[in-house]
């Protein structure tokens, strides 16, 4: 019996096999780039199954047509070679089958059990991870990374990971000491940076955001697309409550699109951060066709709801009317088709979400506002973390105020406003909704309030320049 560099027992596995593999795990718990050189280790590996089943875990998680197939492919491979497999390797192939037919729900069960079994596998734990993200369920996020902690207390990833689901669970200081004590063990953990990034961004301390995702940000260049791109979209959502919308625009063109224009996570960063700009105002120009050209091969593939959603949005504010109404009919059939598990997530969530996203988009404010308030309750459902669906409660917002639906988007208003105080554009538009509704001296109030602090940015702005 062989063992990978983590102690965990291999079936039948030579010193090749043990190498590529430990290599992978340190990759992808770092999110390195150099995947290409494991892929190829896959293509060669002939005895050890839990080669060419991670090569296939590693190809599903790109989220396309493509990845699908070729995880296929690997997944057959790794059979041909499983009579050799430990227990453990078995686990993975049945994880792996399940993702690839749909059922996250059970690829998910597994994951958790392996990490009960072998707390020492990091990677059963970021797949797992990834399934509980999916799903939007934060509970199992979180149990997975407590059970990694609990076993790898020396590996600086497994306080990143328990960091993010603690914060997903929205206990943000434990969440922040975590992550930091990951940082202190090792400053380059792009995840850690990751986590951090949420907690401030919950509390809305938007300053400290900048400051800190600034002063880690040298240490990205090795990362790969989506890790890359998503801390500095963190960054932006930071400028953008600052009020500095320039600047995050200056970001979606130089860091946020533009690495890998075809990989979905990358899709999503840009589309999500181009929607947080126009919502703030900003014009976007000629921006939303160069993305939307890219998602004309997505209409139909519906891996998980909360990346559709975006899609979706995106062709639609490109315009390429005949693509949105194609997907919309898709998503219909899809949510018909749903498994029991995921029929909250599209049914009840995505469908009446992407409704309203396309009504959104023409303007359709009335009709955006009932159908988004129809998917709200289940949105947690459709996948993502609590920072990303929160661009739906944006849009929820912006049509409660178009459409004149004056109470409910103060109630919203205010709840936002409780949460982060710190954000002067909520401010802003409670000013104005309170002097819609009469209410002159909180409106008074509020717009006093929105200014200081705008003023208070800019000088901080300028102290830090
Ligand atoms: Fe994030």
């Amino acid at each position: 019996m062989t063992r990978d560099g983590q102690g965990l027992e291999l079936g039948s596995a030579d010193a090749t096999a043990v190498e590529a593999l430990d290599f992978l795990c340190e990759e992808w718990l770092g999110f390195g780039k150099r995947f290409a050189q494991f892929m190829e280790a896959a293509e060669r590996e002939e005895r050890c199954a839990l080669v060419p089943v991670m090569a296939a875990n590693l190809v599903l998680s790109m989220n396309s047509a493509e990845g699908r197939a070729l995880g296929q492919r690997y997944l057959a491979r790794a059979r041909t070679m499983e009579k050799d497999a430990s227990p453990r390797e078995q686990a993975w192939i049945a994880a792996t089958e399940a993702w690839i037919a749909g059922d996250t729900d059970k690829s998910l069960e597994i994951h958790e059990k392996m990490v009960a079994e072998w707390p020492r596998d990091m990677l059963a734990g970021k797949l797992g991870q990834l399934h509980a993200f999916n799903r939007g369920d934060a509970k199992a996020l979180l149990r997975i990374g407590e059970r990694l902690l609990e076993a790898n207390r020396e590996n600086h990833y497994a306080w990143g990971m328990c960091a993010f689901g603690l914060e997903e669970c929205n206990r943000l200081d434990e969440a922040e000491q975590h992550a930091r004590q990951a940082i202190t063990m090792e400053r380059r953990d792009p995840w850690a940076h990751h986590a951090v990034a949420h907690c401030l961004e919950q509390r809305g301390a938007l300053v400290e955001g900048v400051a800190f995702l600034e002063s880690m940000s040298d240490t990205w260049e090795d990362c790969n697309s989506f890790m890359y791109t998503h801390n500095w979209w963190h960054l932006a959502l930071f400028l953008i409550d600052l009020d500095r919308t320039d600047e995050a625009l200056e970001l979606f063109d130089k860091r946020v699109w533009g690495v890998s224009k075809e990989f979905s996570e990358d899709q999503i960063n840009a589309i999500s951060l181009l929607a947080r700009l126009e919502l703030h105002g900003v014009d976007v120009g000629a921006r939303w066709a160069d993305v939307a050209s890219y998602l004309t091969g997505r209409l139909h593939e519906h891996f998980v709801p909360f990346l559709d959603l975006q899609y979706l949005y995106a062709l639609a504010r490109a315009g390429e009317q005949s693509a949105v109404t194609e997907m919309l009919a898709s998503l219909e059939d899809r949510a018909e088709s749903a498994k029991p598990f995921e029929r909250e997530a599209w049914a009840d969530g995505t469908v009446p979400a992407a409704h309203g996203l396309a009504a959104h988009a023409k303007g359709d404010h009335a009709e955006s506002a009932r159908l988004l308030g129809q998917a709200m309750p289940h949105l947690q459902t459709i996948g993502g973390s609590a920072a990303q669906r929160s661009l739906f409660g944006a849009f929820h917002l912006d049509a409660l105020v178009r459409a004149g639906w004056n109470d409910a988007a103060l109630k919203i208003l205010q709840a936002n406003e409780r949460e982060r105080p710190t954000v002067p554009a909520t401010k802003r538009a409670l000013a104005d909704l309170y002097a819609k509704l009469g209410r002159t001296e909180q409106a008074m109030e509020a717009a006093h309030q929105a200014e200081q602090l705008a003023r208070q940015y800019r000088t901080t702005k300028g102290a830090a320049a």
